[in-house]
């Protein structure tokens, strides 16, 4: 067996330790004589998954008590029309527009009321983050809208904006768990686990309670009403059952790891590796404005299309897989996610300064 250097922006690499339990506890999972793919979501064992997985979750991110937490699916793509149906209650919201996704989501919350974009870094094709200091936020906003870790532009808003009250919404996906946060400066926020956290299929929800009301825009399926997940802890339906389980164990390999504040001091490490390299390359460079750069989804350009496609193809062949860019912006990026180990961004750089050297 070989494995290779995944540097994929979502689905993305996983913790070796997390799947080979995953693979040892295929066929019995803890002597049930079966697999976790087989099991009721209501019988006692998974029962227990779910919660333990919770709790886990709960004291990675030091949840607080007056938040609920929510394993939904549907993706972000969901969430971008949930939000605004739970929360638009006078059908105004603020959006900060810092990337594609941020824009989807705005886009999606016309469809139910006003979206003001009150700040946006589309002018340099979202290469950095726009100022939020002093935003105009409308009296009559609902909710300010941001997404926090730009997985194609390759930013982070490292400062949360001044919502001047109204609760904040954040999509966490692409920095779930890498570092710490303080849960109680946002109303809502959540995630696609497919980038830091699990296997694509799970949304996790965190929401503050008292946004969670029966007052919804009218014509809300009961499965987008977040108070019905809330009601039901989670089992309104059946769940992702399996990908929930190996979010699970994700958790438990965060806390074997020694928590977020070890996670994001691995990933500072990990990305000024790369940055250091690429600040100092004469043919690779960074697209980032530096003050804003992510420490998961790194994008670089050599400046000439063939000399990309041609480092691409050269780094698969070597085992270093998934480093081109998005689709609408080319060139490369490496996606250096919680389970990327240090080595694979060392050998990376070693393989991108030989291709310097040779090129
Ligand atoms: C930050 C962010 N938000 C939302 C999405 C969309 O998620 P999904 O594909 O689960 O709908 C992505 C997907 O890559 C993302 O990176």
């Amino acid at each position: 067996m070989s494995r290779v250097y995944n540097f994929s922006a979502g689905p993305a690499v996983l913790p070796e330790e997390v799947l080979r339990t995953c693979a040892a506890e295929m066929l019995d999972y803890k002597g049930s004589g079966m697999s976790v793919m087989e099991m009721s979501h209501r019988s006692k064992d998974y029962q227990n998954i779910i919660d333990t997985a919770e709790a886990d979750f709960r004291e990675l991110l030091q949840v607080p008590d007056n938040y609920r937490v929510l394993f939904l699916q549907g993706g972000g793509n969901t969430q971008f029309a949930m939000v605004p149906m739970n929360l638009m209650k006078n059908r105004v919201a603020d959006y900060i527009v810092t990337g594609q996704w941020a824009k989807k989501a705005a886009k999606e919350a016309e469809m139910y009321g006003k979206v003001n974009v009150i700040a946006s870094s589309a002018d340099k094709t979202f290469s950095y983050i726009p100022d939020l200091t002093n935003l105009q936020i409308d009296d009559d906003a609902d909710y300010v809208y941001i997404c926090q870790n730009n997985t194609i532009y390759g930013t982070t808003i490292k400062e949360l904006p001044d919502t001047k009250g109204k609760p904040l919404v954040s999509d966490v996906s692409s920095m779930f768990l890498s570092e710490p946060m303080d849960v109680s400066k946002y109303g809502v926020l959540w995630g696609g686990v497919q980038k830091n956290v699990g296997p694509a299929g799970v949304t996790i929800v965190v929401i503050r309670d008292d946004l969670i009301t029966e007052d919804v825009l009218p014509g809300t399926p009961t499965m987008l009403r977040y108070k019905t997940h809330a009601d039901n802890k989670s089992l309104y339906n059946t769940p992702p059952c399996y990908n929930i389980y190996v979010c699970g164990l994700v958790f438990k390999w965060l806390k074997e790891m020694g928590g977020l504040s070890v996670m994001k001091e691995r990933n500072e490490e990990k990305a000024k590796i790369l940055y250091d390299f690429l600040d100092s390359s004469k043919m690779f460079k960074g697209t980032v404005v530096p003050r804003d750069r992510s420490l998961m989804n790194v994008p670089f350009i050599t400046g000439n299309e063939e000399l990309d496609k041609k480092f691409i193809a050269e780094a698969s062949a070597a085992g270093f897989k998934n480093l081109k860019g998005h689709r609408t912006v080319g060139g490369m990026r490496a996606s250096i996610y919680n389970a990327m180990p240090k080595e694979g961004v060392e050998k990376l750089v070693q393989f991108m300064d030989d291709f310097e050297k040779n090129n």
